[in-house]
């Protein structure tokens, strides 16, 4: 039940005239929050609506490196409102076929509204800043991922790589501070992990607290640990009281598995807030509270997720890497889900009926083929993506999106930077989503969106072998 593998030195008393970083007027103070953790692939827009529906108090975006979005284009998609950020997909310098933009973020401009944070994967406070200019108007605060472990992101000089180089990391986080978070009235923010050494953790918290940040995560494990062992917790009370005693709120990661977890852990050892990660991946009605009913059966909650993917059009792909996390292995259904080629076919595989419309027509909005394709294929041992022609309605929907998306002509007041905090109206918010690596056009890639994947690896998905 997520105890710590140490006992902890009792929660340090903090002086009640301790100094506390102003919360811009645009921005979130973490205090007293239980929040989504940033997650590549697990946390795009479905994923986060979903958590918030369960009472998450705020949603941290997948990870997405600054490369990725610099150069993406912002749209607002007419069919939902979402906000979109786009671009063509690198492609390693080969010709892509037909040079359609991807989406790279994605995000729900109300109901994200002052509860979603962007996570940035960067080695560099000059891309920092220019990708944090683009998503500044749309989001409550900026993180930066000083965590990640894996080759792709620690080669770059980005995550983990970052605890080693704290100089780097400083200049990061003051670059945003100053050059982001104080003309957009945001919080800059930063997740580390726990370092071998106490002191060692002790010196590199003390020196990110003062570079102005409002809010630092530590994820309590250190950077080899793997997913599976324990969270360590005995130097949380350290780590509270130096971000207390700074100012800068506090938020505990590893292990905690639900809402009321994480206000057990807060009273323990001190801390401002708590971050789920993977307990929120398999069933996001943890951020519910015993009293209100804990979590929810697996039938619920997929039913939930599978409305909010369809009303965002989400990724095919990504919709099934996650269905696969929230239905149990063991339910008949799961291997039906797992062969379905569109959202019409899985609707109709779980027995959603009232849902089947709506997935025939985000099928032909993105792209997958329709039944009449499958049966076809099925015929013929084919599973391609849809080459049919769209019907009319698509079609005018997409003419609609093409002439909206074109009023910006490709390059979005967002996209330029010259927005402020100030023109946060509606229709300014931003879309979130960092490509899944399965879909990424080209993960190594500098425009690739890196994950802490140690705590994804181990985590076998039975759809992706
Ligand atoms: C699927 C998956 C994707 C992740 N992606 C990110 C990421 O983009 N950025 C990040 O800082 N951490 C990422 N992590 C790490 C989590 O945010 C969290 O720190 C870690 O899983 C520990 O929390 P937990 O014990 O609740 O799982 C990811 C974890 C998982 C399981």
């Amino acid at each position: 039940m997520g105890s710590p593998t140490k006992s902890p030195s009792p929660a340090p008393s903090i002086p009640s005239t301790a100094p506390r970083v102003p919360i811009p007027p645009n921005g979130v103070d973490y205090r007293g929050k239980i929040v989504l953790a940033p997650m590549v692939r697990s946390g795009e827009l479905p994923s986060r609506l979903l958590a918030l529906k369960y009472g998450a108090d705020l949603v941290w975006g997948p990870e997405t490196i600054d490369k990725s979005l610099i150069g993406c284009n912002r749209h607002i998609n007419p069919r939902n409102s979402m906000v979109e950020f786009s671009r063509i997909p690198s492609n390693g310098g080969r010709q892509i076929e037909a040079a359609k933009e991807s989406i790279i973020y994605r995000l729900d401009p109300q109901r994200e509204k002052g509860r979603l944070i962007f996570q940035i994967g960067t080695a560099s406070p000059d891309l920092a800043v220019q990708a944090g200019k683009m998503i500044a108007g749309d989001v409550a605060g900026i993180d930066v991922n000083a965590g990640c472990p894996k080759p792709f992101s620690t080669s770059g000089g980005m995550g983990a790589a970052l605890l080693q180089t704290p100089d780097r990391l400083v200049s990061i986080l003051t670059a945003l501070v100053k050059e982001v978070g104080t003309p957009f009235q945001i919080g800059i923010s930063v997740k580390i992990r726990i370092l071998d050494e106490p002191e060692r953790t002790r010196d590199l918290v003390t020196r990110l607290c003062a570079t102005g940040i409002t809010g630092l995560t530590v994820h309590c494990r250190t950077t080899p640990m793997r997913p599976r062992e324990r969270a360590i917790r005995d130097q949380l009370p350290m780590i509270a009281s130096i971000c207390k005693n700074a100012g800068v709120a506090i938020l505990a990661n590893g292990d905690v598995e639900s809402r009321d977890h994480g206000h057990a852990l807060m009273k323990e050892y001190g801390v401002d807030g708590a971050m789920i990660a993977t307990c929120a991946e398999a069933n996001s009605s943890c951020f519910r509270s015993a009293e209100q009913g804990g979590l929810l059966p697996w039938r619920d909650v997929v039913r939930d997720y599978m409305e909010f993917c369809l009303e965002c059009e989400n990724k095919w792909g990504n919709t099934k890497y996650l269905l696969n996390q929230l239905i149990p292995g063991k339910e008949k259904v799961f291997q039906s889900a797992k062969q379905s080629k569109s959202y019409w076919t899985c609707c109709k595989a779980l027995g959603f009926e009232d849902l089947l419309e709506r997935a025939r027509i985000v099928d032909e909005v993105i792209g997958r083929p329709s039944i009449e394709e499958l049966e076809e294929g099925q015929q013929q041992g084919v599973n391609k993506k849809s080459k049919k022609n769209k019907s009319p309605a698509v079609q005018k929907a997409m003419l609609t999106e093409t002439a909206k998306a074109a009023g910006t002509n490709g390059s979005s007041s967002a996209a330029n930077g010259s927005r402020t905090g100030k023109d946060r109206g509606v229709g300014s918010k931003t879309g979130n989503n960092s490509p899944a690596l399965d879909e990424m056009p080209n993960p190594p890639d500098a425009a690739a969106v890196s994950m802490d994947m140690a705590a994804a690896a181990p985590v076998a998905s039975p759809l992706h072998g």
